[in-house]
């Protein structure tokens, strides 16, 4: 299908894309307290499999967003912004759930992965890659 005929899907799409960030963080913040609690479900494969089929939803969206509008997001800079910090979040979110021996670790590690999520939001409210940084950092 080309992208103009897609972009009557656009809202939908979007919408769809906005659904799995939700779900995406609202899991990883209760799969990091599992964790820290020492709840086992976490680690299970029922969680890594919600985990990984939210997230590929999440991707799959973004991928047909840039499709639809015609975006390169390696030309346009909030774009780039955000995969670089998704794959931070990803790093970040290994060494909470899998990585860290230690509850104080675990809840650093989850606290700096949500920072991280939460600056992905912002970058993409804006469309600015300074996100809610921006009349800070001029
Ligand atoms: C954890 C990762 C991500 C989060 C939390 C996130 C969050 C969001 C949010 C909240 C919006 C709606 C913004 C608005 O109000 O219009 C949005 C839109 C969008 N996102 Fe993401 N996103 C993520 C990953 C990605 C990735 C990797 C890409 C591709 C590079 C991407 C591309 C887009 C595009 C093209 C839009 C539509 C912008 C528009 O309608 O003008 N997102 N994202």
């Amino acid at each position: 299908m080309s992208s103009a005929l897609l972009l009557d899907l656009y809202p939908q799409i979007r919408l769809a894309h906005i659904g799995f960030v939700t779900a995406s963080g609202t899991l990883f913040t209760l799969r990091a307290i599992a964790t820290m609690t020492g709840a086992r479900w976490s680690a299970s494969k029922a969680a890594r499999r919600a985990s990984w089929l939210i997230d590929t939803g999440l991707l799959a969206a973004a991928l047909l967003l840039l499709y639809v509008l015609q975006l390169n997001p390696f030309v346009v800079p909030w774009l780039a912004a955000k995969i670089v910090l998704l794959l931070v979040y990803i790093g970040l979110g290994t060494m909470a759930l899998r990585r860290a021996r230690s509850t104080s670790a675990r809840i650093a590690w989850s606290i700096a992965a949500l920072a991280c999520f939460g600056m992905i939001v912002s970058i993409a409210r804006a469309h600015d890659p300074l996100g809610f940084l921006r009349p800070w950092l001029g």
